[in-house]
């Protein structure tokens, strides 16, 4: 390219031909080939990296956190294979104030920031020579980083003390590290992060246990990961074991709760790996529960699993959340879908791995529950979407959108119905030993949808018979798509039945439910209730000071519907304690339905915004004008 002539690229720097000290660099101690084996790359609209002529493969990060500032501040050296022997290396930013940028010799070499281009941010081009291996970038982050949320003490579950977590999928990585963003890039990484003496930090690599004492803390990560996975969080956290390779990180007042939630993780680390046939591949599996406004169920971070506190309700009955980001240290992690596109690959996939880990555990009865909750997500999206709509398609076109479009039920739920198709056609043990192969040839590699359709067609010809293109490259749901059932929700349905009858609840039915029963009840309750009749069931069942953030998502969407306003009091404080996206989404809506509901809805979101992660409030500005 001649980069002179790009008349949309702006002189930072200045090309130095004076030697300057040499700077002490952190060389890499493991030079892979990250991406040696991926033959030609998907073409990534997301990204604006050009892997075919230059690709990192291994990031060295030396950051300080300063909380006053809200931003990030120190360097990231980038080492990368100059496969084209050209002389520019294209990487993503976002937000970033680049400094200055030093080749591996130690002098200055000059770079251009690209116009800003809407949701990609902006291309840094670095001028490099043929011999040239790694560049270093000193950079600070915007105090409006997307991928940054910083919390001050209010805002935690202790209330003492600041936080600060990332959140890089899918194009976020950017807004805090300049690297090549794109899924189908990985590279290994080590990092320096100082931290207020007082806090601790932990990444998506090796982690230190304790706190220390001057508050610096090093990572390694010897595994090359996409960039979509670079995690940072820091806070007032600690560290409690629960099993020889697993363990929590959380608030002091939240740990003892998240232990005690997550006492099967070992177990789930076991049947995982026998589903897989692949030992865990990544050293420890630990999880971070974060305070509330994070805006996700879960995000699989490799090696710590970032969490919503919203899973702990005290009865283990929210763990399949666990079990998906576990699930994806296989399915997304270890294989890693090649484009935004192609994403149904990663989700479809792990919400097919987590329901069977959930059946390992907890048996069949468990798994069909999920099931047909996961089938009713699934009906309610494509009836949102319309049966018309081309994002009912497994395979995606996000083309100048933001991906965070294709993050959808049909990715989720229409992909493991998929792969349940296939299981079904043909019989567990041949899939079981298809999955273990896919996971086994594809480690650390990624997979686009064209490719995995050849192998597929190569290694299961039978599996053809189910229509392997309709249900990938068509809308809607195929006809073949066996509807579950669930016996455990045929009871429920029972005392729905009776409810209606006599008004009563049966309380000695109703006993041992788990958070998945009484989903199933408030979503199967007749559609002709009354005010009158929310209120003798609240009455009955106290729904409205429910401390499990599913059940009363839930309820409130139907308040909402029926005007039941005793609810609302906790409604509001719910919207404005709880930030998970998946949880505002359908209770705003609701309440927009309504004139009514609409100013209550505009009041609550003007003091509750600021407390929004990015992400939601991207989605929500979105519904709420
Ligand atoms: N990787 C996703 C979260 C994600 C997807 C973030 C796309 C940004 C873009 C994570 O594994 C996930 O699916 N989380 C779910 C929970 C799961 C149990 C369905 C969530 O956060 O609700
Ligand atoms: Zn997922």
């Amino acid at each position: 390219m001649n980069m002179k002539k790009n008349a949309m690229f702006i002189w930072y720097g200045v090309w130095l031909l004076v030697l300057t000290t040499c700077q002490s660099e952190q060389k890499s101690e493991k030079k892979t080939m990250n991406n040696e084996n991926l033959g030609a790359y998907a073409k990534d609209v997301h990204s604006f990296a050009r892997p075919q002529e230059v690709v990192m493969n291994h990031l060295d990060l030396d950051l300080q956190v300063d909380f006053d500032k809200k931003i990030l501040v120190g360097k990231a050296t980038i080492h990368f294979e100059n496969k084209a022997q050209g002389d520019t290396i294209v990487l993503d930013t976002q937000g970033l104030t680049i400094e200055k940028v030093l080749l591996d010799n130690g002098k200055e070499t000059p770079f251009w920031l690209g116009e800003k281009v809407k949701y990609l941010g902006s291309a840094l081009k670095i001028k490099i020579s043929p011999e040239s291996k790694a560049v270093t970038i000193h950079y600070r982050t915007s105090p409006q980083a997307e991928a940054l949320q910083w919390l001050t003490p209010q805002q935690t579950a202790g209330k003492q003390k600041p936080f600060l977590f990332t959140q890089s999928q899918a194009i976020l990585a950017r807004s805090w590290v300049p690297c090549q963003d794109s899924p189908g890039i990985r590279f290994t990484y080590t990092a320096k992060v100082q931290v207020p003496k007082d806090l601790m930090a932990v990444m998506s690599a090796e982690n230190p246990q304790q706190r220390n004492e001057k508050g610096i803390y090093e990572y390694k990560m010897p595994q090359p990961i996409p960039a979509y996975l670079l995690a940072l969080a820091v806070g007032d956290i600690q560290f409690e074991k629960i099993g020889e390779r697993s363990g929590v990180y959380a608030e002091p007042v939240t740990l003892k709760k998240a232990v005690y939630e997550f006492a099967d993780l070992e177990k789930m680390l076991e049947a995982a790996e026998k589903i897989s046939g692949i030992k865990y591949p990544w050293g420890r599996y630990d999880v971070i529960v974060l305070p509330p406004s994070f805006p996700f169920g879960g995000m699989e971070n490799p090696r710590i699993t970032f969490a919503t506190p919203t899973i702990l309700v005290g009865d283990r009955s929210l763990t399949s959340l666990i079990a998906h980001e576990l699930a994806h240290s296989w399915s997304g992690n270890l294989v890693t879908n090649a484009t935004w596109n192609d994403i149904w690959l990663n989700e479809g996939f792990t919400v097919y791995f987590e329901r069977r880990i959930m059946e390992a555990l907890y048996g069949k009865s468990y798994f069909d529950m999920l099931s047909v909750l996961g089938y009713e997500d699934l009906q309610k999206t494509l009836q949102e979407l319309g049966e018309n709509n081309e994002d009912t398609k497994l395979k995606l076109n996000l083309k100048d959108r933001n991906p965070d479009e294709g993050v959808t039920e049909i990715a989720y739920e229409k992909g493991n119905f998929f792969l349940l198709t296939l299981e079904n056609q043909v019989g567990r043990e041949k899939f079981d030993a298809f999955l273990s192969n896919y996971f086994k040839e594809f480690s650390f590699k990624t997979m686009d949808t064209e490719r995995f359709v050849k192998y597929l067609k190569e290694k299961l010809p039978e599996a053809e018979k189910i229509g392997i293109e309709q249900w990938i490259y068509e809308k809607g749901l195929p006809k073949n798509c066996q509807k579950p059932v669930s016996e455990r929700f045929v009871k429920v349905a029972q005392t729905i039945q009776k409810y209606i009858e006599n008004q009563e609840i049966d309380k000695q039915a109703t006993q041992n439910w788990s958070s998945h029963e009484w989903l199933f009840f408030l979503r199967n309750l007749p559609k002709n209730l009354t005010k009158e009749d929310l209120t003798k069931l609240d009455q009955q069942l106290n729904f409205t000071n429910s401390s499990n953030s599913e059940i009363l998502t839930a309820w409130f969407e139907l308040a909402i519907e029926k005007e039941y306003e005793k609810a609302y009091p906790q409604l509001a404080n719910f919207l404005q304690n709880v930030g998970r996206r998946k949880f505002l989404m359908p209770l705003y809506k609701a309440l927009l339905k309504t004139e009514k509901g609409k100013q209550m809805a505009k009041e609550i979101y003007q003091k509750a915004r600021p407390n929004y992660h990015f992400v939601a409030v991207n989605s929500l500005d979105a519904i709420i004008q």
